[in-house]
């Protein structure tokens, strides 16, 4: 069967080119970056030239970049780490409502702890109001943490902005930029933050590594205590290989930055244009906001998502995904989309896909193709779309609906 995969959002092949600046690290140069040893010291030398790399593209100092394990890591250490470094001065912590739950879990926790959190909310395009983060401020907040671009729906916020605004308090601003990677610009002091998080695995690297950028002076507490490596602000014998993979990828993520962008810009487009031709009542979320070049949100009324992506990945070889997450049997609608207001019956017939370096121009004819075969036969077995198409369905809902299109 043939195979497409369009879910880059949520991880990314591995670059051959990235694989071979690894593969030494496993073999002749295993010492650990600590040792005083010529073993050691190769390792170090590695471990240097891609901190070194990675500062080049952030336009920061090398001392400011500290590996992790991944973003997750790096955004529970911003969050708990100036939570815990600076509770005395404040409690309130602001974030948006459609942050990465790295993010959102971990500020539900401090609130636990003690901390007074605010979700900034968004408008119908997913969007968050600077103004709004803005008048959220207070004179406690001691941390403002919004995402550069949402992993479900794409929209880019208007880091820069937020940022002036942010600073001009004196308060601490962390970007969660794993999705913007590769795909906008990151330096960090054009962006106006303290701290950013970023994958190796969402940027053609390997997983289980990532980095926090910590800005010199800004003040934080380590969260993984123990030996005193990354100049004591994370402890753990450092991942040598899956960090100069990190560097490689990132490197290559920069100078493959605007043709990649063009060119899967282009393949979104055309899919995008050829669903809407072929599915009636399908939406593209978002769709006024800026959104990332690869991807593609759009709500399938009157059908579940989850099935639709089921029948693409069995019958098609086609892999995409959805926003909604399965607990404990209760679909739950993806909380970008609830922040967003859309209501939970068309949030669960939300689909993303994701587009990547490896896609063609025809593969998206024949997604489109797919996925408009696959949603007329969800939909001929559903009793709502019978009524709403024969004009059978109450003028409530009816209005729900075509206010909801005009919306769009
Ligand atoms: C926006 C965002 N933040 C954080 C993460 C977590 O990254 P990692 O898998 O490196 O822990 C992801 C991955 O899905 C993400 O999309």
């Amino acid at each position: 069967m043939t195979q497409v995969y369009l879910d880059h959002n949520a991880t990314t092949p591995v670059d051959p080119a990235v694989l071979d600046t690894m593969l030494p690290y496993y073999r002749e140069v295993f010492g650990n970056a600590s040792s005083i040893h010529h073993f050691g010291a190769a390792a170090k030398k590695g471990l240097d030239e891609a901190r070194e790399i990675v500062a080049t593209y952030l336009g920061c100092e090398p001392t400011e970049v500290v590996f992790t394990s991944g973003a997750t890591e790096a955004d529970n250490h911003v969050l708990r780490g100036v939570f815990e470094a600076r509770r005395q001065k404040g409690k309130h912590i602001i974030v948006s409502a459609i942050e990465h739950p790295a993010v959102l879990i971990t500020a539900e926790k401090l609130k636990q702890a003690g901390a007074d959190v605010t979700f900034v909310g968004v408008d119908g395009n997913g969007m968050i109001d600077p103004e709004a983060v803005r008048a959220a401020l207070r004179d406690d907040t001691i941390l403002v943490s919004i995402m550069y671009a949402n992993n479900e729906i794409g929209t880019i916020q208007p880091i820069a902005e937020i940022g002036r605004i942010v600073k001009e308090r004196g308060i601490m601003f962390h970007t969660d930029a794993v999705q913007a990677a590769g795909k906008l610009p990151l330096r960090v002091k054009d962006l106006g933050v303290d701290f950013m998080s970023l994958s190796g695995h969402k940027i053609y690297g390997p997983k289980g590594i990532g980095v926090v950028y910590i800005r010199r002076g800004a003040f934080i507490r380590p969260i993984i205590t123990g030996g005193h490596h990354e100049s004591n602000r994370r402890a753990g014998t450092e991942n040598v290989p899956g960090i100069v993979g990190f560097a490689k990828a990132f490197q290559l993520a920069h100078e493959r930055m605007e043709e990649d962008g063009r060119r899967i810009g282009e393949m979104r487009d055309h899919l995008q244009r050829r669903l809407l031709e072929l599915i009636p009542n399908i939406y593209v979320t978002a769709k006024n906001a800026r959104r990332l070049p690869g991807t593609l949100h759009v709500l399938v009324n009157f059908i579940e998502g989850e099935g639709l992506m089921l029948k693409l990945s069995l019958n098609h070889g086609i892999a995409i995904s959805t926003g909604s997450a399965c607990t404990s049997g209760t679909l739950e609608p993806s909380h970008v989309l609830s922040a967003m207001g859309i209501s939970k019956q068309l949030a669960n017939s939300g689909v993303r896909i994701s587009l990547g370096r490896g896609n063609t121009p025809a593969e998206m004819d024949y997604v489109a193709e797919a996925m408009a075969r696959e949603v007329k036969i969800l939909r001929d077995m559903s009793p709502l779309y019978d009524s709403y198409t024969r004009g059978r369905m109450s003028e409530d809902d009816r209005r729900m609906y075509d206010s909801f299109v005009t919306a769009r």
